[in-house]
């Protein structure tokens, strides 16, 4: 069941979105050789904290920490540790907050000092991808329309969209119905009224859309080991079309 939020309602997703927005741009500031992903981490659970807010996925279903990381051939889902972050690797980083009770949830993946051409490429397309999908969040459009603009944006530039991992409906809780696939074909699923809130998060692969999971449970990864990239919006549907409630980022 899709629940539909009230105005009010959706200004306290906001503001957990803007505490998530917040903490992407502060992050973004710290991505330079030699920084560790477990300082990033740091920095974001002490600007949640700082907020009033409670770090999402910090003990969700166990996991241990407040951001996912994911360098280079990690999809989604990396935990933070030592490793420094080197010129040319790209990073998704990816937050959740909780404020007043309701979730907010975004990520971005950038690049480390100079990259190659084809991990912009790659950055870029995913990117693009997930405003096209954003674009089809307009009451009356089916909920897979979303997922078709999603996968025809990736493959039209040549990447490959992940199967294995989907968007989320997000409220009270940080996953809600429905799922939402970065895949398949237009008109299907339910119709989208105002007031549905979306987590759309595409997730490109350079290679094969293949992935695999690592024995910590955890770390997703390409199973050709090329890049990938993730990023997501929280977005709400409204009378006048797609609100982006993540926005201050990217
Ligand atoms: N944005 C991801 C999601 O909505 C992050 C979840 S990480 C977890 O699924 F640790 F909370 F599982
Ligand atoms: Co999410």
């Amino acid at each position: 069941m899709i629940k539909i939020k009230s105005a009010v309602e959706i200004d306290k997703i906001r503001k957990s979105c803007e505490i998530v927005a917040e903490t992407l741009k502060l992050l973004k500031k710290h991505i330079q050789p030699g920084v560790t992903t477990i300082e990033l981490d740091k920095i974001a659970y002490d600007f949640i904290i700082k907020k009033g807010a409670i770090p999402a996925f910090l003990g969700y279903r166990g996991y241990p920490a407040t951001i996912c990381v994911a360098i280079n051939e990690v999809v989604v889902h990396g935990i933070p540790d030592n490793r420094k972050l080197k010129e040319g690797d790209i990073i998704g980083i990816d937050v959740g907050a909780k404020f007043n009770g309701y979730y907010g949830d975004a990520a971005i993946t950038v690049g480390v000092g100079e990259i190659s051409k084809n991990a912009k490429i790659l950055i870029d397309v995913t990117k693009t991808a997930l405003y096209r999908g954003i674009e089809k969040c307009i009451k009356g459009n089916h909920l897979s329309d979303i997922s078709h603009a999603i996968q025809t944006t990736a493959e039209e530039n040549g990447f490959d969209v992940v199967r294995e991992f989907v968007g989320h409906g997000i409220g009270t809780e940080l996953h809600e119905d429905p799922q939402i696939l970065n895949y398949g074909p237009p008109k299907r699923g339910p119709i989208l009224e105002s007031g549905m809130v979306f987590a759309i998060e595409p997730m490109v692969n350079q290679g094969t859309h293949e992935v695999e999971v690592f024995d910590d449970k955890w770390t997703v990864v390409t199973k050709d080991r090329k890049l990938s990239a993730h990023f997501e919006h929280t977005v709400a549907i409204t009378e006048n079309g797609p609100l982006i409630l993540t926005q201050k980022e990217i």
